[in-house]
């Protein structure tokens, strides 16, 4: 394997580990699908791209992927939890089965928005899907399909950054405190 990136202190998750997860979770959402018509994917931007791409591919089942974005303030410093819709869906979902998919739950607040949001959509159902969920204190967000519970700091890869760089890292690995101080 090549060298890791100076501002990388280690691997925390292999490209293989992660992968065979995705496989699992997929194989589980198609068979708990499997009687749906179609599923509806909503990816949220940027983070989940990488996951969600993988995720879909991996599914035996019809879908259809669409993407939200969200901003919001004070992640890495004074969590404030104040989230703001910046991209919206292209068609609403009411009487879809959705799945939100994120690449990490961190406080919950993006998840925990979004959720709220598109409850009032009268989806038919609606379940959540993160790779990653930090343990850390959190808001009480569900999470029904889960990849992996990582420590609490800073990871970046697959689709995880600091500020834009590392996401397309096949891993996930621990960003070295100095890279962000
Ligand atoms: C990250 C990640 C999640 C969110 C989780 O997004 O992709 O969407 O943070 O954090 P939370 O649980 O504390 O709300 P970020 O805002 O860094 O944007 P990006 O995905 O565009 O990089």
């Amino acid at each position: 394997m090549s060298e890791l990136h100076p501002d990388l202190a280690r691997v925390i998750l292999s490209e293989e580990e992660i992968q065979e997860r995705v496989k699992e979770l997929a194989a589980q959402i198609s068979a708990d699908y499997a009687d749906a018509e179609r599923i509806y994917l909503i990816g949220i931007l940027k983070g989940a791209f990488i996951f969600l791409a993988d995720l879909c591919r991996h599914l035996t089942i019809p879908h259809i992927v669409d993407f939200m974005s969200v901003s919001s303030y004070g992640r890495s410093g004074a969590v404030s939890g104040a989230v703001r819709l910046m991209l919206d869906l292209r068609e609403p979902i009411r009487d879809e089965h959705v799945i939100i998919v994120e690449d990490i739950v961190d406080t919950g607040h993006t998840l925990d928005y979004i959720n709220h949001t598109l409850q009032g959509r009268e989806p038919t159902s609606m379940r959540t899907c993160a790779l990653l969920e930090k343990k850390r204190e959190s808001l009480e967000v569900p999470v029904d399909y889960l990849g992996f519970t990582i420590p609490d700091f800073w990871v970046v890869g697959y689709g995880l950054d600091y500020a834009d760089t590392h996401r397309t890292l096949p891993f996930v690995a621990e960003l070295k405190p100095e890279a962000y101080q």
